[in-house]
């Protein structure tokens, strides 16, 4: 399959492309089903996270599927609770931002307290019959921790950063239980079927490089460790790090993630000997169709047919985007890496 094919870089018959959040509310049949329950309610149930993770690849030609689930559903099991508020996205309910807090948090055992997770992963893999390959993922230690500590989005990552400065024994403390969560959570997913997994290090992007070296790369490190080698390659997306791939390429992911505003060929230079995956601009593909293909044959010209380059957007696909737009950008990628052979 094109994609574990690249991921193990591999020649391939046409670059792979999957798209971050490509089921989700651009598609109609995707709100039909979100008009009737709540976000949290369509992941625990896993026939409708199955459906919902197939709908997108029953109108594009996808060279993966990512199963349907939040970054955040780990939370819940751990004792933090949390729910997704309608304008202002997800709301912790009790920040994590002393010791004493951290004393009740819990681990988890993903296989028992994400059943619904690994269930829907079982239906995906028996839907899909061994066409397409399917993607587990997780937020990576940070990123989850930004969440738990800030208790939501945030514009400074003032507690998050607080925290790992007044306290860097709670912080790393913090960093250890996520990243146990994270390991477990994936194991789980690969042993339920997921055939790669995506690490999700969205605003790892706030860091400084001496930060993330010192306090998030060896975390980091330690969960793609013990990972990689289960059977499933593993892909650490990171958004917003560009200014520190030397870095990020410590971290010794199969395959690492990147976003749009860097050139894929010099973020592949600063990564050296792996596979890439990106790195279109997600707003680009509101853009007139002449224009998505413009900067396709961009990202193509600069992975220049080496072998593990995997398409994908530089973050996630937003909702106002034309599912027919969609359509044309994942043709484009095949119509333009085709080798004949
Ligand atoms: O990519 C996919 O198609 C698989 C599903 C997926 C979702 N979230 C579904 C979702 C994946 C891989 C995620 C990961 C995720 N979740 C991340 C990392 C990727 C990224 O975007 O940076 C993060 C940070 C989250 C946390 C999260 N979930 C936020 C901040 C929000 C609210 C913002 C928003 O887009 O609404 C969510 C909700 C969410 N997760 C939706 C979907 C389809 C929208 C829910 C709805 O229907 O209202």
């Amino acid at each position: 399959m094109r994609l574990l094919d690249a991921c193990a870089r591999k020649p391939v018959d046409a670059t792979p492309v999957w798209l971050m959040r490509q089921a989700g509310r651009y598609l109609p049949e995707y709100r039909a089903i979100r008009e009737k329950m709540s976000f949290v309610e369509m992941c625990v149930r896993p026939d409708i996270a199955a459906e919902v993770t197939l709908q997108p690849l029953r109108r594009f030609e996808l060279d993966a599927a990512i199963i349907f689930a939040d970054i955040l559903l780990p939370l819940e099991p751990m004792g933090i609770g949390f729910h997704f508020s309608d304008d202002d996205g997800p709301i912790i309910s009790r920040p994590i931002r002393s010791a004493r807090d951290l004393d009740s948090v819990r681990t988890i055992n993903a296989a028992a307290d994400l059943e619904y997770v690994m269930d829907a992963i079982r239906l995906v893999r028996h839907e899909l019959d061994g066409r397409t390959p399917l993607i587990g993922f997780s937020g990576a230690p940070f990123t989850l921790a930004s969440y738990v500590v800030e208790g939501g989005h945030s514009r400074t990552y003032a507690q998050v950063k607080g925290l790992m400065y007044h306290d860097p024994a709670t912080f790393a403390r913090l960093m250890s239980i996520l990243t146990d969560v994270v390991v477990d959570y994936l194991q789980a997913q690969i042993a339920a079927g997921a055939q790669a997994v995506q690490v999700f290090d969205s605003w790892v992007g706030c860091l400084s490089p001496y930060d993330y070296e010192r306090f998030v790369l060896p975390h980091v490190r330690r969960a793609v460790a013990s990972v990689k080698g289960l059977g499933a390659p593993v892909i650490y997306y990171v958004n917003g790090a560009s200014a520190m791939l030397d870095r990020i390429a410590r971290v010794e992911s199969d395959v690492i993630g990147v976003d749009w505003r860097i050139d894929l060929d010099r973020a592949w230079q600063q990564l050296g000997d792996v596979a890439v995956q990106g790195n279109l601009d997600p707003i680009a593909v509101l853009a007139p169709k002449r224009a998505i293909e413009e900067r396709v044959l961009d990202v193509l010209r600069r992975a220049s047919g080496r072998p593990g380059h995997i398409f994908n957007l530089g973050h996630g696909l937003v909702p106002q985007v034309p599912p027919d737009h969609v359509k044309y950008l994942v043709d484009a990628v095949h119509r333009h890496s085709a080798t004949s052979t």
